[in-house]
């Protein structure tokens, strides 16, 4: 029977819970998905390294949004701007002076906290009080968040620049150039896909907070129109929940939360993130912002650049407004991977969407001893990597079982094994992953049976 995985985190139950991560942090590093960056060294906290299957698996999430957002669209472009900018753009962004979140130490320890994580603040505190120590706390004040790094080639003489607090910039920076390149009209978008960078106080929960991580954004230009921009604001509302619920993340574990006014970003008029019901609770996982016109209005005042649009067919010149949606890579994945891990009595199975599974398929020979066997077998495997659709694994280790244990357990959707009377009738089984059930195909027809599988 599969285990439920949010039944229990309902049921409140903080042990099975932090059993159930304990179990998905050892899975992604048994099988080569997330490993803690440098731990050779000792690790560095809020890092990660995402091993093969990991950077297939952030890949083919990539993918899938970019062809969602980007090539199935005509009002959308794509853009790939540099981490390390202009200071001024951080001062004019209001990062430099807002981009911070409330910090207090503990006074006992020296530990230090985010003032507004009230659980981690009283689990600390009960930490103390059970060993009989008193807890006293500093008063909260802003701690920034960006990333300070330097450049320049004399010491002495390097100046400070920040990594990219969030990919956004890069995009209303390169509003005008976007525009004289293309023949772009408003209602338009631009969208980017990059790391980000944050001095998290408190990183945790395996990937979801991270000091380094990638964002993928869509900047979404409108008309400076109450009505209009709600209008687009709903549409992308909508069109992001749809996007992970048809990536396979089940409805009942999604849902909207309206940011309160005293939550809001300095950027933004109005708020509301997608959250998934986590072990850990329910978490955000991207954000959908309306953003008025602060970044184009801020950088046209702080570089002295005219950041306007001309309406040719109104004849009206003004500041577009932006809606945002803004996704994190990393805590998708995370997400997803949580969404999709099942056991069951005899196995461990991660049920991803064929399209984000690392491997779109194995392929086996029965036995390995058998020389036909693995001819015919290695003559499929080359057949189907050679028809591009993603990656194909080989396996001829062990017993079928343990073969499809190992594929079950990092997601393989479909496993097609040579036996015996491959070698008489040109057939082969396909196993699939979800059911368990086989069926005998031909061999000429595996090729666009996996496709038709895959684009479904
Ligand atoms: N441009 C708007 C912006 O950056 P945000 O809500 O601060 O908005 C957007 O971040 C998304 O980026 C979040 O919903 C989350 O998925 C991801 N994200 C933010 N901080 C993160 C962190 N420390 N680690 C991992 N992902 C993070």
């Amino acid at each position: 029977m599969a285990k439920e995985l949010n039944k229990k985190s309902e049921k409140g139950n903080q042990l099975e819970s932090e059993e159930i991560m304990e179990k998905i942090v050892a899975l992604c590093k048994r099988r080569g998905f997330i490993f803690p960056g440098s731990e050779i060294y000792g690790g560095l906290k809020g890092t990660w390294d995402y091993g093969p299957l990991g950077s297939e698996l952030k890949f083919n999430i990539k993918q899938a949004w970019w062809k969602a957002i980007v090539q199935k669209r005509q009002d959308v472009v794509g853009i790939s701007a540099s981490i390390l900018m202009n200071p001024k753009v951080w001062e004019a962004s209001g990062h430099t002076t807002s981009f911070t979140d409330p910090l207090v130490e503990c006074k006992t320890c020296h530990q230090r906290f985010r003032a507004d994580q009230e659980e981690i603040i009283q689990a600390h505190e009960k930490k103390h009080l059970d060993l009989k120590e008193k807890v006293e706390w500093t008063q909260p004040r802003k701690f920034n968040l960006l990333v300070e790094a330097k450049v320049g080639v004399v010491e002495g003489e390097k100046s400070t620049v920040y990594l990219r607090g969030e990919i956004t910039q890069g995009v209303h920076v390169n509003f005008k150039n976007i525009l004289n390149s293309s023949r772009l009209k408003i209602p338009f978008g631009v969208a980017q896909i990059g790391k980000a960078f944050r001095n998290e106080i408190t990183p945790g929960n395996f990937t979801y907070r991270s000091i380094e991580f990638e964002q993928m954004e869509l900047q979404y230009y409108v008309k400076p129109d109450e009505q209009e921009s709600m209008k687009y604001y709903e549409f992308w509302k909508e069109e992001r929940m749809k996007w992970y619920q048809d990536l396979g993340i089940k409805k009942e574990n999604l849902r909207f939360r309206q940011h309160a006014s005293d939550e809001l970003a300095h950027y933004a008029k109005a708020a509301w993130d997608i959250e998934y019901r986590s072990p850990f609770g329910w978490k955000e996982c991207e954000g959908i912002h309306h953003r008025g016109d602060w970044d184009l209005r801020r950088h046209q005042e702080f570089s002295g650049q005219d950041m306007s649009y001309f309406d040719q067919e109104t004849g009206q010149r003004f500041i577009p407004w932006v809606i945002e949606a803004s996704g994190g890579v990393d805590r998708a994945m995370l997400f997803f991977l949580i969404d999709a891990y099942q056991e069951e009595e005899e196995r461990i199975v991660l049920k991803l969407s064929p399209k984000l599974a690392p491997y779109k398929a194995a392929v086996f020979p029965l036995l390995a001893n058998k020389p036909d066997l693995v001819k015919k077998a290695s003559e499929l495997f080359s057949i189907l990597k050679e028809a591009d659709l993603g990656m194909i694994a080989w396996d001829e280790r062990g017993n079928i079982g343990k073969r499809y244990y190992s594929q079950d357990e990092i997601g393989t959707p479909y496993c097609f094994t040579i036996d015996f009377q491959s070698l008489e009738d040109e057939t082969v089984t396909v196993r699939d992953r979800d059911t368990t059930k086989q069926e005998r195909i031909k061999i000429s027809e595996a090729t666009s049976y996996l496709k038709e599988k895959l684009l479904k």
